[in-house]
């Protein structure tokens, strides 16, 4: 496959730290690369930093490197998600012939790639969208991809994506996940995921650090613990390393050094936006979202902790009891999470015409990416086992984990209520759960408001039909 001389294998455009590790990455397997960046630095520290390897080359001119790639070309992007994609495309296309085929791997909007896939096929060209999970490291050992868009397209690229794949049990991190956008939606929906693991985690980390006053060294022991058993994961994983880190600075622990200010790029919002819209509940997800949310505003939080008594209670009970809850909260949250996302994208596949094979996507998601966890392979099991599966909560073992540990993970939601700690994640987790496990809730009640206020009339429960009331009259 590396045949330099009849021209390069694939293209990388945007030569960052996810495309120059994408591109040693294929060139340690075999495949020779052109990298193109309008940045001549980038495209320079690309070739520079290939060592010996002859078959990475890299130029800051788009003519050049189309010339580079053998035909039918293969163009991977990995330019920021937005206008920089519209912009990119609009520069290439002009250079390419139908037949060549186009891959998106930014975090792109799902509508976006629809709208550019439709375009671009129009013009007899290919386009993929492809979610990469795993950061520089993936990039450069083993991702987790999440390939969309025409079968041909994946046919081809298929040797190469599985070569640089992360490898579970032998098998590859990526699959064919369906036509058109269905690979940005899933991997919009692993970070929807990974925001609500990650707040899950940040919510375990508070009581534990401000409600049970443990140190840092204390809290990494804890987590260590969890770590080598259920909860183990990548995001465990570097919870315990970021726990271990001191600042070079002051000493102290750098995680204590850090504004407690969350960032985010967007793709959290848009699962919580886009299961609205679909009418799929993902509180969890909504919950981490809106945590981000306020901790940007520390500004007001601080102002507000003056005027309304901002000072949590310290706890007072049994303490390793707590400590024991918040690990089997942790998993039970975490199997509830998931259950979100895959009930997310159970819909999103109905409404888009997907086809998605939920399963596949469990065990993509095994290796390489920010939310591979250990429970990833009984979720990918119960999927095996039926493949039609309306929610993993009623998968036997999946639902019985949770079910074996609701009452710890009430004890959390209730010790974090009496100390006045935040911990939505965790609550609307276990609301979540006792909601979707009760064959009656209080939505009789709303029915009638509505039907009182507005004659939007109502169903009973002793027969088929459409009811309306005069409220008013006695
Ligand atoms: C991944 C990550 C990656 C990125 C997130 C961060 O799977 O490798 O999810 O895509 O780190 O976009 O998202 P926020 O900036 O929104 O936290």
């Amino acid at each position: 496959m590396a045949a330099t001389d009849k021209g390069c294998d694939v293209g990388l455009i945007g030569l960052g730290v996810m495309g120059r590790n994408l591109a040693y990455n294929m060139a340690d397997h075999g495949y020779s690369v052109a990298g193109y960046d309008r940045d001549g630095k980038q495209a320079k520290e690309l070739v520079g930093g290939a060592g010996r390897r002859q078959t990475v080359r890299a130029t800051a001119s788009l003519d050049e490197f189309v010339g580079r790639l053998r035909g039918p070309r293969t163009v991977i992007l990995l330019v920021p998600a937005g206008d920089a994609v519209d912009r990119v495309i609009e520069a290439l296309s002009p250079h390419l012939e139908p037949g060549d085929l186009i891959i998106d791997s930014g975090n792109s909007r799902y509508g976006d790639t629809d709208r550019r896939g439709g375009t671009l096929a129009t013009k007899g060209f290919l386009f993929m969208g492809m979610g990469i999970s795993g950061g520089e490291r993936g990039a450069r050992y083993g991702a987790s991809l999440m390939p969309g868009g025409p079968w041909e397209a994946y046919e081809r690229v298929r040797p190469i994506l599985e070569a640089i794949a992360a490898r579970v049990d032998g098998e590859p991190c990526v699959a064919y996940l369906g036509p058109g956008s269905v690979g940005h939606y899933v991997k919009m929906v692993h970070n929807g995921i990974e925001y609500g693991l990650m707040e899950l985690i940040a919510e375990t980390y508070d009581l534990m650090k401000r409600g049970l006053g443990l140190s840092p060294e204390e809290l990494r022991y804890v987590y260590h613990r969890w770590h080598q058993g259920e909860l183990n994961s990548y995001l465990l994983e570097i919870t315990l390393r970021i726990l271990a880190r001191r600042d070079e600075g002051s000493g102290n622990p750098l995680v204590d050094m850090i504004l407690d200010k969350a960032g985010q790029k967007g793709t959290g919002e848009w699962t919580a936006e886009d299961a609205l819209e679909l009418e799929v509940p993902t509180p969890t997800i909504d919950a981490a979202v809106m945590m981000r949310n306020l901790s940007a505003r520390k500004r007001e939080r601080e102002a507000a902790a003056r005027v309304l008594d901002g000072n949590p209670a310290v706890f007072s009970g049994d303490r390793q009891g707590l400590i024991d809850c918040l690990r089997n909260a942790l998993f039970a949250g975490f199997i509830i999470t998931f259950a979100q996302g895959m009930a997310l994208m159970r819909e999103a596949s109905r409404a888009h015409g997907y086809g998605l094979n939920l399963g596949e996507v469990a065990r993509v998601w095994q290796g390489g990416c920010i939310i591979r966890a250990k429970m990833l392979r009984d979720i990918r099991a119960a999927y095996q086992t039926e493949a039609e599966l309306a929610d993993i909560l009623l998968n036997p073992d999946l639902g019985g984990e949770v079910l074996r540990r609701r009452e710890d993970l009430r004890q959390v939601v209730c010790a974090a209520g009496d100390m006045g700690l935040p911990a939505p994640a965790l609550a609307v987790s276990l609301a979540y759960f006792d909601a979707y496990r009760s064959g009656w809730l209080p939505a009789n009640l709303i029915q009638a408001q509505r039907d009182f206020f507005g004659a939007h009339t109502y169903e009973r429960v002793d027969g088929p039909g459409v009811f309306h009331t005069e409220w008013d009259q006695a």
